[in-house]
């Protein structure tokens, strides 16, 4: 699902949707492929976990604002990196601040990673139609989007995440921790197309949004087309030992036709193609999903960042995307 960003530049529709069924999208100029300018080395406002700084373009930290960090590589895939706090306002309680790890010589661990980063964000649980806060997350810059679905020959996707209330972001967050502290939140790609390539760049006017959930955390969060707790949606698919539940259903808002693959089992690391889940849709020739011929034109990973009672981090060590087209 998604949801516009308010911003000085762009006039967002008031949208009301159904509890839990939300996400987040880019900045405007984010959505339109322009890399956010260049930031660093801010004072860390003692942030858990955050030792010394190494210099100036080291550790670059931006807080409560959607103005993304570019992963400026020298000679990779470009990532644009932003904590997105859409559904939050100056003045309301809440806090989220995104660190990356620019490695001084801006090389990454493979010509197609991000910057290793992280997000530590608190937020009240709110009720209604507007409860989700923010969506972080690091977006692909490549130079070829749009791109045509079909001449995906390539899309191989390797991450590593964690959820932690500690500040060493290594002790993942239990049920226990969940319901205690009302976390909720998911972890997902985000894609969109459309038959148009303008719009495919464009979250806002694509007609299709593609997902993949590795996680969700609460019961706030619910993919678009789920009926129930048990539903194990319309079609499995396994990915390196990891079950895909497709769920299909149509934002009632924008109107978007939105398809989410979510992982039966929260999944931290994922290494493999996420080609399958592309091709076992197009495979289905249903009038009401995208094709082949469709355009790719956002490929997107975060987290929807609904509430928290205390300050949680989401720590991304490794992603990398690697798309390649014939
Ligand atoms: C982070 O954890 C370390 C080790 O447990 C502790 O020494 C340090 O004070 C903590 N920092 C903050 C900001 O909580
Ligand atoms: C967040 O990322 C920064 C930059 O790499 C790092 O210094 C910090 O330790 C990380 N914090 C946590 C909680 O992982
Ligand atoms: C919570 O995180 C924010 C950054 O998002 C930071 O400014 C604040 O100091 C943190 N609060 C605590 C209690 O650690
Ligand atoms: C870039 O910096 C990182 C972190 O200091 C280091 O591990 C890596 O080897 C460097 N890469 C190059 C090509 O200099
Ligand atoms: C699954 O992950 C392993 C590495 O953990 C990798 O070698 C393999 O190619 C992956 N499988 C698929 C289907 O991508």
């Amino acid at each position: 699902m998604l949801r516009w960003l308010v911003s000085a530049f762009f006039l967002a529709l008031p949208i009301g949707t159904t509890i839990g069924v939300l996400l987040g999208i880019q900045a405007i100029n984010r959505a339109n492929g322009k890399p956010p300018p260049f930031t660093g080395g801010e004072d860390t406002g003692g942030l858990p976990g955050l030792g010394p700084l190494r210099g100036k373009d080291t550790v670059v930290m931006k807080c409560d604002v959607s103005e993304g960090i570019a992963s400026r590589t020298k000679d990779g895939l470009e990532f644009s990196l932003t904590a997105n706090p859409w559904g939050w306002k100056q003045g309301e309680p809440g806090n989220i601040c995104l660190m990356a790890n620019l490695n001084g010589n801006r090389t990454y661990a493979t010509k197609w990673s991000a910057p290793a980063f992280n997000v530590t964000w608190q937020y009240p649980r709110a009720s209604g139609t507007n409860n989700v806060h923010a969506f972080p997350n690091a977006k692909v810059m490549n130079k070829k989007f749009p791109v045509q679905a079909g001449s995906v020959k390539k899309l191989d996707f390797d991450v590593s995440w964690h959820l932690s209330l500690k500040n060493d972001s290594l002790t993942e967050v239990t049920g226990a921790d969940v319901t205690t502290n009302a976390i909720n939140a998911n972890v997902a790609v985000d894609m969109f197309l459309d038959t148009d390539s303008t719009k495919a760049g464009k979250p806002e006017s694509a007609s299709h949004e593609v997902m993949v959930w590795f996680a969700n955390f609460g019961t706030d969060t619910f993919p678009i087309g789920k009926a129930s707790v048990a539903d194990k949606g319309l079609k499995t698919k396994t990915l390196n030992g990891t079950d895909f539940y497709l769920y299909y259903g149509q934002n009632q808002v924008t109107k978007q036709k939105v398809l989410s693959w979510v992982a039966s089992k929260p999944t931290n690391t994922f290494k493999g193609s996420l080609r399958p889940l592309l091709d076992e849709i197009f495979a289905s020739n249903n009038a009401d999903y995208p094709t082949k011929t469709d355009y790719l034109g956002y490929f997107a990973f975060g987290q929807e960042a609904y509430s928290s009672t205390k300050n949680v981090t989401f720590s991304v060590p490794e992603l990398s995307v690697d798309l390649e087209t014939s």
